[in-house]
């Protein structure tokens, strides 16, 4: 996919257009308090040939103001590995951006800040896979993505939280070790008859949820109720639709209620609400401060310094893409 941003010019018509994007979420003020920098960032991504990749977590100002495509972890990888971009920008957290390396090595992957990672990427490091494996001998291991590419590496494939269950059931085994999320193993266990290996990690933001949380929506509202298979398994049961980000766009899409509730980072209801006008968001605020982290300041400072760039170690890399790549070619788009 040829990346021209010949056409993108951001001038104030532009920013004001733009606006009814983030109105339910941002006062006019706000935004116009946010032009000059998205201007500039605009600017910088032509000069740089950079595509700036934004997950459906990311605030308003940069999922509506900078970047170039939006979506799940699951979009974002197929997205970057269709693109011929010379410079990507993950708006994520840096399991993200180790993804886009894996599938686009030749090419530059900017993290705006280093420090954001993922409670679940750090749960489970490469030896406790390696543990697993040799405790299930010949049983194969699915990881889910937000694992480093260490952990990739060890594993037969690699799912999001989209097609868990597919991959799982296309190892044709009886047994699956599926690391790292506790929950999502759960959802996955509940959806497929094989046996499901789980391990003990967790999402910080999504185990917050209670099934008693939902229940006093229930009570309180007659909200549509949609849950991220990271949250504890009485927050699912409890839910009218479980599902990936992308999947929780697809319901809303389908569904069109009146009110909803996403439980999962709150971002994401700001960055939808516009796609849905006729439906009331209601909001309960689990932030997630790996994904706060990036912000325009450290999305322009990176386009200017080309840094700071993620690397992939070489040892690992190999290992990492087949995983990936073997989820990727499953959804019928090789990488
Ligand atoms: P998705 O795969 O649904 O985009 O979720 C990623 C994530 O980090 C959820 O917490
Ligand atoms: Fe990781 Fe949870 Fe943040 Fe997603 S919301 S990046 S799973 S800590």
């Amino acid at each position: 996919m040829a990346v021209d941003f010949s056409h993108v010019h951001y001038d104030s018509a532009e920013h004001a257009r733009r606006y009814p994007r983030v109105r339910r979420s941002m006062p006019r003020e706000e935004w116009d308090a946010v032009y000059e920098q998205v201007a500039a960032i605009q600017a910088l991504k032509r000069r740089r040939g950079a595509m700036v990749l934004a997950h459906n977590y990311q605030r308003p100002e940069i999922f509506h103001g900078v970047a170039d495509v939006q979506g799940d972890s699951l979009a974002l990888a197929r997205i970057a590995a269709e693109s011929d971009a010379e410079v990507f920008v993950m708006c994520g957290v840096h399991f993200m951006a180790e993804t886009v390396k894996l599938l686009a090595p030749d090419r530059l992957v900017l993290l705006p800040d280093p420090q954001a990672g993922c409670s679940l990427a750090e749960s489970i490091q490469a030896a406790d896979v390696r543990a697993l494996r040799a405790r299930y001998p010949g049983v194969p291991a699915v990881c889910y993505v937000n694992t480093s590419a260490a952990v990739k590496a060890e594993c037969d494939a690699c799912c999001t939280s989209a097609n868990a269950v597919q991959v799982v059931e296309s190892l044709a085994s009886p047994e699956v070790i599926f690391v790292p999320d506790e929950y999502l193993a759960a959802y996955v266990a509940a959806n497929t008859s094989v046996r499901i290996i789980p391990w003990l990690g967790r999402c910080e933001v999504h185990e917050r949820f209670t099934g008693d949380q939902i229940r006093e929506y229930r009570h309180t509202t007659d909200a549509f109720v949609l849950a991220h298979p990271e949250c504890p398994v009485d927050v699912q049961e409890a839910a009218d639709f479980v599902g990936s980000t992308a999947g929780m766009i697809a319901a809303l899409d389908q569904r069109r209620p009146e009110r909803a509730v996403l439980i999962t980072e709150c971002s994401m209801s700001d960055n939808v609400s516009s796609a849905f006008p006729g439906t009331q968001f209601l909001r309960p605020c689990n932030l997630c401060p790996h994904m706060q982290r990036v912000n325009l300041g450290n999305i322009r400072a990176c386009l200017e310094s080309l840094s700071p760039a993620v690397e992939v170690p070489a040892d690992v890399a190999d290992g990492a893409r087949r995983a990936v790549q073997r989820m990727l070619s499953l959804s019928g788009r090789p990488a």
